[in-house]
């Protein structure tokens, strides 16, 4: 088990906290792995000027070398600083939304060590809102490289009991604050060149586009354009053990009686009565993301085999999670 310490955002002041992020501080200097909260999902972080810390990472997670990491930082000024390039759009996304759940992809500064980008000439830069992440990455006074801290391929940590599971001993300590506020990874966005939406996320297109209005879309056929497939593009992830099917509301209750036999989960928005472990979800697009890998998480404690989820509506504030549920049910 490793190490987990309880921090309480509301008593940052505390000598207790203060204490823990002393700790996590003294790892990331030594090369160790911290798991902390963001308002996204916890990440695993590392330092990222240490090449070596941050080769672990991708031992600990059993990630591919290739996949690109995000680099946290505490503001703009602390991003300008790791890239060879900010365009003016970057600088207005970072206005915006910093501190917040969007990750901005920049040329890579040469002195940033090639790992962390997955040997990519490009950088994903990101300053959460966290106050927690905030107060380690202020304290930490440089970047730390975070991906979402659990095993490769599978669900993302939305509380540090997540993280324990799925990581176990390969990480030294894990800052524990309770469940994330927003649930879903942060929004991707290339600001180089033409600039497109990477990763859908919390941040909806609408809201950047009134900021970059020429933000193009994400879309299959960019995937194309990558020099490799990055984690969040792989068609399977953020995948559960169990087999996940949509179903439309008023057809989940005869497709639940054809699995009669199989241990049989469901993600329900409607008041349906099921023959299944139910977790019933938030009726808004937020609450329900919030809650969406926590449910996944507790369905597959539970051993189910498959997973119905009743369909979500087809509008704009649903689009992270679509995503991400189109990609589990890739799984
Ligand atoms: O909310 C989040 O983004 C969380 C928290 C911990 O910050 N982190 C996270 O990291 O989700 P990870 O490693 O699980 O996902 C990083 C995503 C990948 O899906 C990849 O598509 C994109 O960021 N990414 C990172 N660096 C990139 C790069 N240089 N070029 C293109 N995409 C990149
Ligand atoms: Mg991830």
């Amino acid at each position: 088990m490793p190490r987990i310490v309880r921090v309480d955002p509301a008593t940052l002041d505390h000598p207790s906290s203060q204490a823990a992020l002393a700790q996590a501080c003294e790892l990331l200097r030594r090369g160790g792995l911290v798991a902390f909260p963001t308002e996204t999902v916890y990440g695993l972080g590392a330092r990222a000027l240490d090449a070596a810390a941050v080769l672990r990472i991708f031992s600990a997670k059993g990630r591919p070398l290739h996949h690109p990491l995000i680099a946290h930082v505490a503001d703009e000024e602390r991003a300008r600083e790791l890239a060879s390039e900010w365009p003016e759009r970057a600088s207005r996304l970072a206005k915006a939304f910093w501190p917040g759940p969007l990750s901005l992809v920049v040329k890579r500064a040469s002195h940033v060590p090639a790992v962390v980008a997955g040997g990519a000439d490009s950088l994903a830069v990101r300053a959460p809102a966290h106050p927690v992440a905030r107060a380690l990455l202020e304290r930490f006074g440089e970047p730390i490289a975070a991906p979402s801290a659990n095993r490769y391929q599978e669900l993302s940590p939305t509380e540090a009991s997540h993280v324990v599971k799925s990581l176990g001993d390969a990480v030294d300590l894990v800052l524990d604050a309770g469940p994330c506020s927003e649930g879903i990874e942060s929004t991707v966005v290339d600001v180089r060149g033409d600039p497109r939406v990477l990763r859908p996320g919390p941040l909806g297109l609408a809201e950047l586009r009134r900021v970059v209005a020429e933000l193009a879309e994400p879309s299959g056929e960019m995937e194309a354009h990558l020099p490799r497939p990055s984690p969040g593009m792989d068609t399977r992830h953020y995948a559960p053990k169990a087999r996940l099917e949509e179903v439309e509301g008023a057809e989940l209750a005869v497709r639940a009686r054809s699995y009669r036999g199989l241990r049989l989960g469901a993600l329900v928005r409607g008041a349906w009565e099921l023959e299944a472990l139910v977790c019933r979800m938030p009726l808004d697009a937020h609450g329900y993301g919030q809650a969406l890998f926590a449910s996944l998480h507790a369905l597959d404690d539970a051993g189910v085999e498959v997973v119905l989820v009743e369909a979500i509506p087809a509008e704009a504030a649903w689009w992270a999670i679509a995503d991400r549920l189109t990609r589990a049910r890739a799984g």
